[in-house]
């Protein structure tokens, strides 16, 4: 029988989690198929209790759903420590939660610099994206800054992790990117419609500097504008994270390697013909 997964949350009709799942059960030729569905914060017990009992092999799960749903699943410890899911695994019986944004970020990051450990990385925003982020980076031995609009942000999530500092967004963040090895913009600054925002400009970086961006609406956005102006050598896009923790997720629910070029080229080819 063909195998339902999908995307629950609100909004969702714009995911592109559809698009590039679907690629991946094509060139696996998997009987499968991934909807999206929106839920509302106060449909999601009963949207995960249905799923189960549909048959439903595999969720994601996003904004706004993300911390709230981890009170329905048996989550992993990371996810718990994280204090958020996005992949819910229904293929035990119960649903069981993971945290597959962090896997995804670390990736993107090891491909791009090598070894993490030892590197100052200095991370825009404090919020679910940045705690996932700053999780993994932390573990694997990076000496972590948190840079937040507001700063009691900042200082709550830096506790929480063993080798971590945090600043504000004034003028101690540019002292800070100029002692940094990779900048991450862990924020929704430079999202669609909001395009021409950005929390760091051109005079602000230097060339050696690894910049990530996890927005990919658009694909180029303000901030990796202002980082070629800058020179910088190595910048990376949000389509990767997508991919990377979409393809975390896939592993998970079908034990099956992902394939991630067919996965990414779905991606960026929605990304070019639908916005
Ligand atoms: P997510 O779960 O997607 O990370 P979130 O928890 O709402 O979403 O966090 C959004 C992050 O973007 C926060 O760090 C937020 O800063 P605040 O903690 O000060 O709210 C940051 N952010 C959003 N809009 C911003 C803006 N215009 N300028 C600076 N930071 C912004």
């Amino acid at each position: 029988m063909k195998k339902i997964y999908g995307i629950i949350g609100d909004p969702v009709a714009h995911s592109l989690s559809p698009v590039m799942h679907n690629a991946a059960f094509e060139k696996l030729g998997m009987d499968a198929v991934y909807l999206a569905f929106r839920v509302s914060k106060s449909e999601l017990e009963d949207a995960i209790r249905g799923a189960k009992s549909l048959g439903i092999s595999g969720l994601n799960v996003t904004i706004p759903l993300k911390e709230k749903a981890l009170s329905f699943v048996d989550a992993e410890e990371v996810a718990k420590k994280i204090g958020a899911i996005n992949t819910i695994d229904f293929s035990s019986g119960t649903p069981v939660g993971y945290n597959t944004d962090g896997i995804g970020s670390l990736r993107v990051l090891k491909e791009t610099t090598g070894e993490i450990k030892g590197k100052n990385v200095l991370i825009l925003g404090a919020g679910g994206a940045a705690k996932a982020i700053s999780f993994y980076l932390d573990t694997e031995g990076a000496k972590v800054t948190i840079a937040n609009r507001t700063k009691e942000r900042a200082a709550q999530l830096a506790s929480n992790l063993r080798n971590a500092d945090f600043i504000g967004l004034g003028a101690e963040l540019k002292k800070h990117i100029n002692a940094s090895d990779i900048l991450i913009n862990a924020t929704s600054v430079g999202m669609h419609p909001n395009e021409n925002a950005t929390l760091v400009s051109a005079d602000m970086m230097h060339p050696d500097l690894v910049v990530f961006d996890i927005v990919y609406n658009p694909m180029e956005t303000k901030l990796l504008n202002e980082a070629k102006r800058a020179g910088v050598k190595k910048i990376v896009d949000g389509v990767k994270m997508l991919v990377y923790q979409g393809a975390a997720s896939f592993k998970i629910w079908t034990k099956e390697e992902p394939p991630i070029k067919a996965m990414e080229k779905a991606v960026r080819d929605a990304m070019i013909r639908d916005y």
